[in-house]
Formats: structure tokens, C-alpha cells, sequence
């Protein structure tokens, strides 16, 4: 059986896109941790973290990530935040289908721009806050992914091919 196909990156790389692109080419159900969270929170995720904290919505997230990972083969798309829990790395680790989708701060700055969805980016300087998330979590974007493809300088028909032709090999 394939494993599941799991994309980490930052806010803004695209996973939404790309994980739906993906599940409708390689005939898989499309997983957003995200949206599971909310759904089972009743709650949207600006209101999680003014209630409970980030805290909270980590605590959350990696009961949506297990959950996940023990049902059907699915394309999952993970929040930005995954891998700052030490927990989570340790379990995407050991998955060889987890791809991390690599973009400039740029790109992700005008896919965000307009968001007030991401806690994370209600500051003075989204810009600064998105080159500070990336110096502190692109080592652990890498260190649980065995693959990785950009998805600033690539149109996303290109990003779905490598991607499947990675997921393949397996
Ligand atoms: C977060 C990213 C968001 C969401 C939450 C926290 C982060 O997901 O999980 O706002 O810590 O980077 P996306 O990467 O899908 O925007």
C-alpha cells in the first residue's frame, strides 16, 4: 500500500492548492489538518488561539495529525506550525511520503497579504514576522522531509509531477 503523500511548508506555500491539484491527479482523498481542527473545534482558528493559545491549537493539531496518519492513504496538507512541536517531527520522520514545499518570503507574503485568518501574522510587520518563522523553522522543514520542491519558481502542473512522480517511487 502507498503511504500517505504529507505536505509541510510555511504559510502560504501552497499546500492547500497543491494537495487538492495532487488528490485529484493520484485519485486520493485531499486531508487539510486545518480545516479538521475547526471542524471539530466548531471554531475558527483566530478564535482557538484567543482562547486557548497557541498552546492550545498545537495540542489540537497533533491530535489531528495522529488521527490522520491512522486512516485511509490520504494527501495531507499540515499547518506551517507542525514541526514546531518536537512530537510531530519524531512521527513525520519516520514517513517517507512527507514533501516540503519551499517558497520565498515574498511568495508567501503576497499569498498571506490579505489573510486575517493566521494569528500568527496580526503584526506590525508580516514580512518580518513570516523571515523570522522561516529562519526558526526551515531546519525542521528539511530535517522531517525526504523530499522538497519549490513552488515560487515552478507552475503548480510542474510542482504535481514531481511530487507524484516522487510519491511513486516509493
Ligand atoms: C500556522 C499556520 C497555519 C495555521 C495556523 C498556524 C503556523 O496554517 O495552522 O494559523 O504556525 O505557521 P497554514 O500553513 O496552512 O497557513
Amino acid at each position: 500500500m502507498q503511504p500517505h503523500l504529507i505536505l509541510v511548508g510555511p504559510m502560504g506555500a501552497g499546500k492547500t492548492t497543491i494537495g487538492k491539484a495532487l488528490s485529484g491527479y493520484l485519485h486520493l482523498p485531499f486531508v487539510d489538518i486545518d480545516h479538521l481542527i475547526v471542524e471539530k473545534a466548531g471554531a475558527a482558528i483566530p478564535w482557538i488561539f484567543d482562547v486557548e493559545g497557541e498552546e492550545g491549537f498545537r495540542r489540537r493539531e497533533s491530535a489531528v495529525l495522529q488521527e490522520v496518519l491512522d486512516g485511509e492513504p490520504a494527501i495531507i496538507a499540515t499547518g506551517g506550525g507542525i514541526i514546531t512541536m518536537e512530537h510531530n517531527r519524531r512521527v513525520l520522520r519516520k514517513l517517507s511520503g512527507v514533501v516540503y514545499l519551499q517558497t520565498s518570503i515574498q511568495q508567501q507574503f503576497d499569498r498571506t497579504a490579505k489573510d486575517k485568518n493566521r494569528p500568527l501574522l496580526q503584526t506590525e510587520s508580516p514580512m518580518q514576522t513570516l523571515t523570522d518563522l522561516m529562519t526558526a523553522r526551515e531546519p525542521f522543514y528539511k530535517e522531517v522531509a525526504a523530499f522538497e520542491v519549490s513552488t515560487d519558481s515552478n507552475r503548480p502542473k510542474f510542482v504535481v509531477e514531481q511530487i507524484s512522480n516522487y510519491w511513486k517511487s516509493l
